[in-house]
């Protein structure tokens, strides 16, 4: 019998006869999703350096949306456009999951055709890179954050983010 679970990172629920291995949305692992009666997305107050960090963060996100989405359309290779839509994707819900928290309207994105290389191998490399960034970036605002809503929620965006450096290992 189907149930609802739902992702303790960005909220998103999930119908489906077991539990899935990583949220189909935003990619965190098995133990941030829960079946969906037992939970609810909690109310916190935010530090001025956390929403600094947040606000940071925030531009990460978009900024790697933009450059997967337009990665997409630059190769002929379905498997890697698969990928980079995916990773898009994921980007996206990241950056809705971060202005969540930040109490914002929701990101402002654009769809611009210039937010990455002509060639595939660069932007393999350059996803490679970018992901880094992120991670170191994540790993400093993690430590600096007090309120435990902030600390799961980079948590687990490290560790989705640590995912994807996996997909272009051995490629670049
Ligand atoms: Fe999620
Ligand atoms: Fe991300």
């Amino acid at each position: 019998m189907v149930k609802v679970y739902r992702c303790k990172i960005c909220g998103e629920g999930y119908i489906g006869d077991e539990m899935p291995s990583h949220c189909p949305f935003c990619g965190a692992h098995k133990d941030r999703i829960v079946l969906a009666n037992q939970w609810s997305w909690p109310k916190f107050e935010l530090t001025d350096i956390s929403r600094k960090n947040l606000e940071e963060a925030l531009t990460l996100e978009i900024s790697n949306f933009e450059f997967y989405f337009c990665a997409a359309k630059k190769t002929d290779n379905e498997a890697d456009q698969t990928m980079f839509k995916r990773l898009a994707k994921i980007e996206r819900e990241h950056a809705d999951t971060i202005s969540k928290l930040l109490n914002a309207d929701g990101p402002d994105i654009s769809k611009k055709k210039d937010s990455c290389n002509p060639d595939n191998t660069d932007n393999l490399r350059e996803s490679h890179e970018r992901e880094e960034n992120a991670i170191k970036h994540y790993s400093a605002f993690l430590s600096q954050a007090t309120e435990e809503r902030v600390k799961e929620v980079f948590s687990a965006i490290i560790e989705i983010e640590k995912d994807h450096l996996s997909l272009t290992e051995g490629r670049i």
